[in-house]
């Protein structure tokens, strides 16, 4: 090279450039000053490309400033050649020259915004052939806004959602709109839909289980003169299929634990990224929230009910999900552990048999009436074997509830923090706030006689209309009900039996049974029957 050089720093700018910027290079090539009339001698050799696009030069904003760079491909060289470039920026009657670029950028320092600019790269790979390629542009109008730093992705009900992050020149753009196509499709559909503001648009009406290529764009205005599409964005497919639960097992561990493994699968696993367990504890006192990659979950748990809801993830959304409710696990050696009395309807003592206090301080309550939900109270007790629970809703009467009481081993905050292996299921009870009597008869007797005999078969009165702990039937009967004379006799029959054989009977004789079920509030209905 012939030309001579100087450094940047003993250059003189004098005051032609009004809007000088300077901007630190990532490449620490030292920009080199010519005489611009010896560019010619120096690249007079080159020989000039005739390819449109090798080299481009466009501005980017950087609040508040702009910075300004040029880009251009490499040649064709063989791979472990060094490519060799000089780059010639010339403004009005300044110029810079940019020399023994190895890659294929390079950030300009100085820029003047009102004067047309002119690049010149030249290829000086090889020794003896020289290549110019030029480039020539108004700086107003090469500053480029976008692509984003980044895009994210939500996909659901058939509508995507786009949701970039602009980064510094995010106050120069108002809007932005999108195209899209099929993976690998052959032409792109171009919605003439514009974002609102910067931070979304949604695009909708599309096919669900479609890979899509999508590229984004602003809008064009002042500040942005180049809007160049974006790269393609991968958008993999909704998930519209909830994860399939392939096993729940459910086994006593030590007291009052027990050991749940829920297993599943997911069609479309390849897309997924991981799985979201929720587990609700039964009266909604805890939530948690687990994240597996693998469709498997264990956890150890008291005997309460749990809920489990399982979600599929991808890096577009989320699947529906697949639910489970575990119930409460019955183990009988928990019961005659607990007691429970009531202050009317809206209290109740719990007390226990067990020296609990000498291990435990943190415990929890747990009730629930037929198919309702349970409620609970945590609390602490560190003197009394037995606790007074007030009530927010008043217990119902003829209503069945079943009493549980949880240790918990965390001692410092007796609401349960997490789910897994944190307490054990102490004992359990079942009682009636008040007993009612039963609101059906035992259903469907049938009877078949004989000479002398007869026997008697029922079906047994259904929980939900004892409304009160079933103690047993009692039969009546009466020879010849007409004439009144006899007496009715009744025979009382345990809660179990759904049978009874009447013997001893009289032959042509007309007799009159009934039988009603009782509970310790008293007989219920009768059913009527003449044999
Ligand atoms: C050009 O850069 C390479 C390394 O990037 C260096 O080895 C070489 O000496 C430089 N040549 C000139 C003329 O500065
Ligand atoms: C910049 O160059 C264009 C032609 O490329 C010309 O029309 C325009 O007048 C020039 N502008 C200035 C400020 O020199
Ligand atoms: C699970 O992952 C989500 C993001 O996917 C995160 O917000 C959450 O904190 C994670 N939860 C746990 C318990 O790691
Ligand atoms: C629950 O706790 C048990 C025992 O500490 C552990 O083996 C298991 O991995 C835990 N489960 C989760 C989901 O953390
Ligand atoms: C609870 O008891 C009070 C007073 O004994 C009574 O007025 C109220 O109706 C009861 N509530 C229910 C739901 O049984
Ligand atoms: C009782 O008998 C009727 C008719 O004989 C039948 O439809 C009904 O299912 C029976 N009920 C039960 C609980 O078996
Ligand atoms: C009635 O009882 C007799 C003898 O015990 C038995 O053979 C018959 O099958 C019974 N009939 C019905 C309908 O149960
Ligand atoms: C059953 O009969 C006895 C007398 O035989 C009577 O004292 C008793 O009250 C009767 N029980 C019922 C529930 O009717």
């Amino acid at each position: 090279m012939h030309c001579q050089r100087r450094t940047l720093t003993n250059l003189i700018f004098g005051v032609l450039f009004v809007n000088v910027i300077k901007l630190s290079s990532p490449l620490q090539v030292s920009s080199v000053v010519c005489n611009c009339s010896s560019i010619t001698s120096c690249y007079g050799h080159c020989v000039t490309s005739q390819e449109i696009g090798e080299l481009d030069c466009f501005g980017k904003r950087i609040n508040p400033r702009i910075k300004w760079k040029c880009v251009w491909t490499n040649g064709k060289l063989t791979v472990n050649k060094m490519y060799r470039y000089t780059l010639v920026i010339e403004q009005k009657k300044y110029c810079q020259i940019y020399p023994n670029i190895s890659g294929t950028s390079m950030d300009l320092r100085i820029v003047n915004e009102r004067y047309n600019i002119t690049a010149r790269l030249f290829d000086e790979s090889y020794p003896h052939s020289c290549k110019e390629t030029v480039f020539r542009g108004f700086p107003p109008e090469l500053v480029r806004c976008g692509p984003p730093l980044s895009v994210d992705f939500k996909r659901h009900s058939r509508q995507l959602d786009i949701l970039p992050s602009w980064g510094m020149e995010k106050r120069y753009i108002q809007s932005y709109t999108v195209r899209y196509k099929e993976l690998k499709g052959p032409s792109w559909a171009e919605p003439t839909v514009y974002s609102q503001d910067i931070n979304k648009l949604t695009v909708r009406n599309l096919s669900s289980s479609m890979t899509y290529e999508v590229q984004l764009r602003v809008l064009e205005n002042q500040r942005c003169t180049q809007v160049p599409w974006s790269k393609s964005f991968l958008v993999q497919p909704e998930l519209t299929d909830e994860p399939v639960i392939k096993m729940v097992k459910d086994i006593s561990k030590m007291k009052g634990k027990r050991l749940v493994t829920i297993k599943w699968k997911f069609a479309a696993s390849e897309v997924s990224e991981g799985y979201r367990v929720t587990v609700k504890k039964s009266g909604g006192e805890t939530t948690e929230t687990f994240n597996t990659s693998h469709p498997l979950l264990t956890l150890i748990l008291s005997h309460s009910a749990y809920q489990f809801e399982i979600i599929a993830i991808s890096k577009v959304g989320t699947s529906p999900a697949a639910q489970r409710t575990i119930p409460p696990f019955y183990d009988k050696g928990l019961n005659g552990k607990l007691k429970v009395t009531f202050n009317g309807n809206t209290s109740f003592n719990v007390s226990w048999v067990d020296d609990l206090i000498k291990n435990y301080s943190c415990f929890a309550v747990e009730w629930w009436g037929n198919k309702e939900k349970a409620a609970h109270k945590s609390f602490y007790e560190d003197e009394k074997i037995y606790k007074v629970i007030l009530l927010d809703e008043p217990l119902q009467q003829y209503t069945r509830y079943t009493f549980t009481l949880h240790t918990r081993l965390d001692k410092d905050v007796c609401n349960l923090k997490s789910i897994n292996n944190s307490e054990s299921t102490y004992g359990s009870i079942q009682a009636y706030f008040k007993e009612g009597i039963p609101i059906s008869a035992p259903g469907n007797i049938s009877s078949n006689v004989t000479q002398s005999s007869m026997v008697l078969e029922w079906i047994a009165v259904p929980e939900e209309d004892t409304r009160g702990f079933l103690l047993g039937y009692i039969l009546y009967y009466r020879e010849n009900p007409q004439d009144g004379t006899e007496t009715e006799t009744n025979i009382t029959i345990d809660a179990g039996s759904m049978s009874y054989e009447l013997v001893d009977l009289k032959s042509s004789t007309v007799y009159k049974v009934q039988l009603s079920a009782f509970t310790g509030a008293g007989m219920g209905h009768t059913l009527l029957q003449m044999v």
